[in-house]
């Protein structure tokens, strides 16, 4: 009998500090940096983003995410044997997120590893995890995205800092004879990798190399609307859809005007596009699951829908997954 992966739960988490346009804008001009509501607005649609306190780290996010998914799932730690985590801003060099969200769970003895593709970081672990449980080597997964951006934003650099978030987003996967998971396409270009990058590392005690995120925006968005379209009609191609098929999409919340302009170039209307890039900003790898579970708990997406998430990040990497949720 065929074997496949459905998602049986989702969950998400913010930090509770929320920080407007306006508010960002005064903190940046205390060091002379101009900036504005309505000049981020228009250029990103984002009018808040979470930001996590100093004390909090994307492992407390993810935990929190995890343990919603599981609730909503309605399944214990004990029941998972892979966990995945996206995500570009981990507590430790090592061990990984995975590891320590399990350790958090208290559920031992599963797979555990993190998955570093930046922004497309959760339609790749979801790729990973779907394909563990397809061979067998998995029954239950919990895929989260957690990611704490503000840690390595520069906020001297207004072409960056306000554009990012922090939070994180999970869904439970479990095994069923029935495809939940239809089709997914996973693509990079290590060649544009300074168009967007974090380039430190840490070396024997040493910070070397900005820490920061660095980003050539119109580069990014010149690359993403090429390949968001290719990358979501692979997809659809694969799985024997075409757009109209398509109930909702998920897209990495980078920014309204990308999201936009791949619904139409693909034809699907902007009401049936998930939006919460206003309230979130671009949270990286946990935007795809936190739209997701903020449009499943809202009523948006029911069971039975084709749902194709699709996701640009750092690398380049790239990639998209329809799913029938
Ligand atoms: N506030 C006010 N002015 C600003 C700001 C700011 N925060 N940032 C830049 N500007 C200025 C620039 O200095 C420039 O001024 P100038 O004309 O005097 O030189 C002007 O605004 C226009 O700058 P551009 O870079 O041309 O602005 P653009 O319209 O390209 O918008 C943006 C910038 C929003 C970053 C856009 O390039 C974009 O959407 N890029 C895609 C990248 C993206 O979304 N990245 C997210 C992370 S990657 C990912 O998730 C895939």
């Amino acid at each position: 009998m065929s074997r496949y992966s459905r998602i049986l739960g989702t969950g998400s988490y913010l930090p509770p500090t929320v920080v407007g346009n306006d508010a960002l804008a005064a903190r940046l001009a205390r060091d002379g940096i101009e900036t504005s509501d309505a000049w981020i607005i228009e250029r990103t649609g984002i009018h808040q983003r979470h930001f996590a306190d100093a004390g909090t780290g994307s492992v407390d996010l993810g935990e929190q995410a995890a343990r919603r998914a599981l609730d909503a799932a309605g399944l214990a730690a004990s029941d998972i044997d892979l966990i995945i985590c996206a995500t570009s801003t981990p507590d430790m060099i090592f061990p990984s997120n995975a590891a320590l969200i399990q350790g958090r769970l208290g559920a031992a003895g599963g797979a555990v590893f993190d998955v570093q593709a930046v922004c497309a970081g959760f339609v790749y672990a979801l790729t990973v995890a779907d394909q563990f449980i397809r061979s067998g080597l998995a029954q239950r997964a919990l895929v989260v995205g957690a990611e704490v951006f503000s840690t390595i934003l520069d906020f001297k650099d207004r072409t960056t800092c306000v554009l990012f978030g922090d939070g994180a987003g999970a869904v439970v996967l479990g095994a069923d004879t029935r495809p939940g998971l239809l089709a997914s396409a996973l693509h990079g270009d290590g060649s544009q990798a300074a168009i967007l990058c974090t380039p430190g590392r840490v070396r024997s005690g040493v910070v070397s190399g900005s820490p920061y995120l660095h980003m050539d925006g119109q580069a990014v968005f010149k690359q993403a609307v090429q390949v968001l379209e290719r990358v979501a009609r692979e997809v659809l191609d694969k799985a024997g859809c075409t757009p109209a098929d398509v109930d909702w999409m998920v897209p990495h919340q980078a920014n309204i005007r990308i999201m936009l302009h791949t619904a139409r170039k693909l034809g699907i209307a902007a009401e049936r596009v998930v939006q919460t890039v206003a309230e979130h900003g671009n949270t990286s790898a946990a935007s795809i699951p936190l739209a997701l579970d903020v449009a499943v708990r809202g009523g948006q997406i029911r069971r039975g829908d084709h749902v194709l998430l699709e996701a640009v990040g750092g690398g380049l990497t790239w990639g998209a997954a329809l799913l029938e949720y």
